[in-house]
């Protein structure tokens, strides 16, 4: 059984025992994962920004990313993830599992298979691994931190900050909080039959909801407030982690190649 974390905002950084930097090379291009130990269990870390957050939402090189852990062996994903809040249950600083999404990203690939490697109509009922949320979500009572078990988040392309009235769609549609990273990148993992579950930030509330114009500095500074809780929690979760998988995560893309 092998993890990996990949930071978001503000996790851009994770001090690793032993740590040993690799440059994978996949179809999508190289692709920066560090190889370590957090208080003596293995992980592989992956800054989706960059380390450096030069990487804006729509430029992250999803496919790369994601194909790199699947050849390092990973199974199992646990990713960060900045987001406004939509539902007045969700309040800022507040940490989320979600365990559904709706994609309005508008440019992205979000497929390994393009056709010449066959067709994948992958399974979307569970789209957020039940398991690892379960793990996480106990991981984080045992530290007594606030965290929210379920909810939507609404992807965007971003890299702009939606307006209020597509803040007001959102919540019509059952949206409970708003992002710009969470896809393809949950899509890709099921495809490659990982496991995968977002604990996601919230850094601010959504646009019209604020009282004020957003900004990308509020949430690097909300994020960075959380960094320790959220190394914490990393050890906890990794901890927690069983060797077995009692999900369906690995049959998701069984179907792969035959049409
Ligand atoms: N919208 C989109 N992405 C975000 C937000 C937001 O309000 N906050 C953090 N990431």
């Amino acid at each position: 059984m092998s993890c990996a974390i990949i930071g978001g905002t503000g996790v851009e950084h994770l001090s690793l025992e032993q740590r040993e930097d690799h440059s994978v090379h996949t179809p999508y291009g190289q692709v920066a994962v560090a190889a370590g130990y957090l208080q003596g269990q293995q992980v592989f870390f992956l800054s989706r920004h960059g380390h450096d957050h030069s990487l804006p939402p729509h430029l992250v090189n999803y496919r790369g990313n994601l194909w790199a852990l699947h050849h390092l062996g990973v199974s199992k994903i646990i990713a960060t993830a900045a987001v406004g809040s939509i539902s007045p249950a969700l309040q800022l600083g507040m940490l989320v599992l979600p365990d559904q999404f709706i994609d309005f990203t508008k440019q992205r690939a979000t497929t390994f298979y393009q056709g010449e490697n066959g067709v994948l109509h992958v399974d979307m009922s569970e789209p957020y691994c039940p398991g690892m949320r379960e793990v996480i979500r106990r991981s984080a009572a045992q530290l007594a931190l606030a965290m929210h078990s379920g909810g939507v988040y609404v992807c965007t392309e971003g890299p702009r900050f939606e307006t209020p009235a597509e803040i007001r769609m959102f919540r019509q549609w059952g949206g409970d909080m708003v992002g710009m990273t969470g896809v393809p990148e949950v899509v890709l993992a099921r495809e490659l039959g990982m496991c995968y579950a977002t604990v996601a930030m919230v850094t601010n509330a959504a646009a019209g909801i604020a009282d004020h114009p957003l900004t990308h500095a509020e949430g690097v500074e909300a994020t960075r407030s959380l960094s320790q809780t959220i190394a914490d929690l990393f050890v906890n979760i990794l901890a927690n982690v069983p060797e077995e998988r009692y999900c369906r995560c690995a049959q998701a893309a069984l179907e792969r190649g035959k049409f």
